[in-house]
């Protein structure tokens, strides 16, 4: 009765669709005004130490187990325990990570309906349409809720359509396109005035301000920017054939992520001091930078708006940016309940992506309603606390649980060669004990802090 499992119909398919769901509103948005707010450079410099020590090995767990289960999180932890106390340990683990990565698409689709109607915003007014450019770039429920609709939309209309027809095919048209706009936009910021003071801010890393916290910070931004935890990786890796070799996909996907991570770093921090120099205020009078929500929509479109006529071009272009980028993330978290719900229940794939996207737009809305309460409790117990001790199962399951032999098979698929390199020395040791330890020491620290 079942069709064949779809897949992704190559390597770069895969590459393009997981840095697709790593590259997002955390790179281009979040990574930026982190280092900004954690004293520039420095904060670079851990993040990309971070990155490939730390997530990077998370991110091939969830790769391994994925492609080795051909299934969705919650479905291929039960399958790799070894007995009933694992089994309800791995339905625990995987079931929440269904449940966070659905709550982070029920945020993420309000901000990124903010990111459409600024992107609209210009073209309402090339248009001649003011009070409807005002009405998209004023806080309102009425907007935010037509705009997270929207955006639901969108993401469903692509998950709807399947691996290759959806995910795949819309992450190598777009990421491209994004990748295109981020140089353009830096090439024209580059030579305003103050932008190189921005860029010196950014790129010399004053190595004393490196302190616990700015850690704990680069540590939950490289768990977020490469969409760990939930199971986003471990799906997309479930849909790889055999004969891929997965540390280098692993490490090709890390490597995109931390690069547009540092290209957005050159445009955003540059843009930042050009605004300042235009006289928007960029600064806090405690000398702390403008970050949050304000910087992206206040500072940024201040600044477009001085340019004169080129102005509402390069805003656009920017929130076409911005929108691009969360298409190719949301996508991906919506993946993961949709898959478990279209592998483990008789509902298609189009009907699974009706029902939970309607559910998780429920939730927006709820959001919405309670806006002051709920929007940063439920970002905070997502992405700071419920990620790295998923994470952290996660990790405890590829090391501990599951069996080792099936474990190196799995290494060894699509890599013959693999057992003289030193990821195969390395890595199997490396996730049981140090990234346990270290998502631990880091997680204990936040609840101390
Ligand atoms: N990594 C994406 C970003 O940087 C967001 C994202 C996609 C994500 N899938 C996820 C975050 C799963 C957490 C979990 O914007």
């Amino acid at each position: 009765m079942s069709a064949p499992r779809e897949q992704f119909s190559s390597k770069a398919g895969f590459i393009m669709a997981a840095a697709g769901s790593a590259v997002g509103l955390g790179n281009i948005w979040g990574f930026p005004t982190q280092t900004a707010t954690n004293g520039g450079g420095a904060f670079v410099l851990v993040y990309f130490i971070l990155a490939f020590m730390l997530a990077y090995p998370a991110l091939m767990a969830e790769l391994i187990i994925g492609r080795h289960a051909r299934a969705n999180v919650f479905t291929a932890l039960r399958g790799i325990a070894t007995g009933p106390f694992t089994r309800k340990l791995g339905s625990l683990i995987g079931g929440y990570g269904v449940i966070v990565a659905s709550f982070i698409l029920s945020f993420y689709a309000i901000i990124a309906g903010w990111m459409l109607a600024f992107m609209v915003e210009p073209v309402a007014l090339m248009l001649g349409f003011p009070s409807v450019a005002e009405w998209l770039t004023t806080f309102s429920l009425e907007r935010n809720i037509i705009t997270a609709a929207l955006f639901m939309g969108l993401t469903m209309a692509i998950i709807a359509s399947g691996i290759e027809n959806g995910i795949e095919k819309w992450s190598s048209r777009l990421m491209p396109m994004l990748l295109s706009l981020l140089l353009a936009l830096i090439i024209y910021v580059l030579n305003q005035d103050g932008a190189m003071e921005g860029l010196r801010v950014y790129l010399s890393p004053d190595l004393s301000r490196i302190n616990p916290p700015l850690i704990l910070d680069a540590l939950g931004q490289a768990f977020f920017s490469l969409s760990l935890g939930v199971g986003t990786m471990l799906i997309y890796g479930s849909y790889l054939s055999r004969e891929e070799s997965l540390p280098k996909l692993g490490a090709w996907v890390t490597l995109v992520d931390c690069g547009i991570a540092f290209i957005a770093g050159l445009l955003i921090i540059p843009a930042i001091y050009v605004a300042q120099a235009h006289g928007t205020q960029v600064f806090t009078e405690a000398g702390d930078l403008i970050a949050g929500p304000d910087l992206i929509f206040q500072v940024l479109p201040s600044l477009f708006n001085s340019m004169g006529s080129i102005g509402p071009v390069v805003g656009l272009t920017f929130f076409v940016l911005m929108s691009v980028a969360a298409v190719t993330s949301s996508i991906s978290m919506l993946e993961v309940p949709v898959s478990l719900v279209s592998e483990e229940t008789r509902a298609s794939r189009p009907q699974a992506t009706l029902i939970i996207g309607a559910l998780i737009f429920c939730a927006s809305t709820v959001t919405l309603l309670n806006f002051d309460v709920m929007f940063g409790l439920i970002i905070d117990i997502t992405t700071v606390y419920s990620q790295p001790l998923l994470g952290l199962g996660l990790c405890v399951f590829a090391g501990w649980i599951w069996h080792r032999d099936n474990l190196l098979k799995e290494i060894q698929a699509g890599h013959p060669d693999i057992a003289d390199s030193w990821f195969w020395k390395i890595w199997p040791t490396y996730v049981r004990f140090f990234c346990p330890l270290l998502i631990l020491a880091a997680f204990g620290q936040s609840l101390v802090g």
